[in-house]
């Protein structure tokens, strides 16, 4: 997930453990990351270039001439560049002296001098070559110099010996780009909360009242706030939204559920989103049978529901609680007002007048109010879109 859309340089050099080199890139994809792999020379001679292309899907990078003959070359700056991150995998004892000595006799310390990005490195060699004080004073250089070691594990090595040399395996170096970046992202750390969807009121089995609400502005906002390295649990109303894995859903249907489940969960939250739709009225009971219809008209006594946004305003502590208002008159005035009552620390107005907006739909026109009325008007966007807005606010905030 935290790998989506990031840009990978695969470096390999000419260790035996290069073959897991393949199953490194193809990890890395399958993690979500676009993925450009850099050989040496002596590299080759383990693993294929062919298997490298075919799995990255771009060509590999080894030579700083693509065509001797017309002299076009290889950008090896731009590659650094585009680079989110570097992964020199297997690093030998060769190319870890160089990395340190920049001695760039070749396009992988081409790239690596060029790079901007993190450059994690994991060594793969025989324990002696390892152990060496040449290749020791090397990688604590290295380390020393801001990039990020993978160590080699212990066990059987391809020359029989026993020891410290082998290289990690290919789950180990994703999960070690995954930290890295997990630890960076701006809510990593932080615990979001989120409300989705409509709640529904029985009136007898078989029916209810509800509303429009489809849970994906709550959704979307979830999704984001993963991404954006939050720990995320939904709690929401009857919606058929398929959601990530890593998202704790928690499915409920009426108005007390919802604040049953949300009340249990306020004090982990350090950031509240209250999306979902809450019936503010229920019938006062529930019929046990099927209403009968009968010639005359039905009529169905509605008692107030548990205000679950008052009662986390009231009960405040920490967290940062953001509501959401959906108005069709004197939407502003109505939205402030609300955002004072409840306490909360942002407000998201949707308008029924604006075409596009509020429910059901996958677009959305909002207005963010913040404690000192302070108002950002955004256009009508995807709901993937106003979430990112939504979430960057409360990134600032926070
Ligand atoms: C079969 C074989 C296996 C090798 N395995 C390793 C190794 O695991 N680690 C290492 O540092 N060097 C190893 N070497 C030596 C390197 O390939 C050699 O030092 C080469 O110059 C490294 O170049 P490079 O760093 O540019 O890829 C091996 C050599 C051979 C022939």
């Amino acid at each position: 997930m935290v790998l989506r859309g990031k840009n990978v340089i695969v470096a390999i050099s000419g260790s035996i453990a290069a073959y897991k080199s393949a199953i490194l890139v193809r990890q890395l994809i399958k993690s979500g990351a676009r993925v450009r792999v850099v050989m040496s020379e002596s590299s080759k001679d383990f693993v294929s270039p062919l298997t490298l292309s075919t799995l990255s899907k771009y060509p590999v990078y080894s030579d700083f001439n693509s065509n001797k003959e017309t002299g076009e070359w290889i950008n090896h700056v731009e590659l650094g560049l585009w680079a989110d991150a570097m992964v020199v995998a297997p690093a030998t004892a060769n190319t870890l002296s160089k990395m340190r000595s920049g001695e760039s006799d070749n396009f992988l310390i081409a790239a690596y001098l060029s790079a901007r990005c993190p450059v994690f490195f994991a060594p793969a060699m025989d324990l002696d070559m390892y152990n060496h004080q040449s290749t020791r004073e090397n990688i604590d250089w290295l380390v020393a110099n801001g990039n990020i070691f993978i160590a080699p594990g212990n066990g059987e090595l391809a020359s029989g010996l026993v020891g410290e040399g082998r290289m990690a395996e290919p789950e180990e170096i994703v999960s070690s780009l995954e930290r890295f970046f997990q630890r960076n992202l701006p809510l990593s750390g932080k615990k979001v909360l989120i409300t989705a969807g409509p709640t529904r009121e029985k009136i007898d089995p078989v029916r209810f009242i509800s509303n429009r609400s489809t849970g994906k502005m709550g959704f979307a906002l979830a999704e984001e706030a993963l991404r954006k390295g939050a720990q995320v649990t939904v709690v929401c109303g009857p919606n058929s939204i398929v959601n990530s894995d890593s998202i704790e859903r928690i499915n409920v249907v009426s108005a007390q559920e919802m604040f049953d489940q949300v009340w249990a969960k306020y004090s982990w939250a350090d950031v509240v989103i209250m999306t979902a739709a809450v019936a503010d009225y229920r019938p006062a009971s529930i019929s046990d049978q099927k209403i009968k219809k009968t010639g005359g008209p039905l009529e169905i006594k509605f008692v107030r529901t548990v205000d679950i946004l008052g009662e986390l305003g009231k009960s405040k502590q920490k967290q940062l609680l953001i509501g959401f208002a959906v108005e069709s008159e004197n939407e502003l005035e109505n939205a402030k007002s609300k955002l004072k009552r409840k306490n909360l620390d942002l407000i998201v107005l949707n308008s029924l007048n604006d075409s596009g907006a509020a429910f059901e739909g996958d677009t959305n026109k909002v207005s963010i109010i913040d404690k000192n009325n302070k108002i950002e008007h955004k256009q009508l966007k995807s709901k993937v879109e106003v979430a990112a807005d939504i979430i960057d606010k409360i990134v600032t905030l926070l």
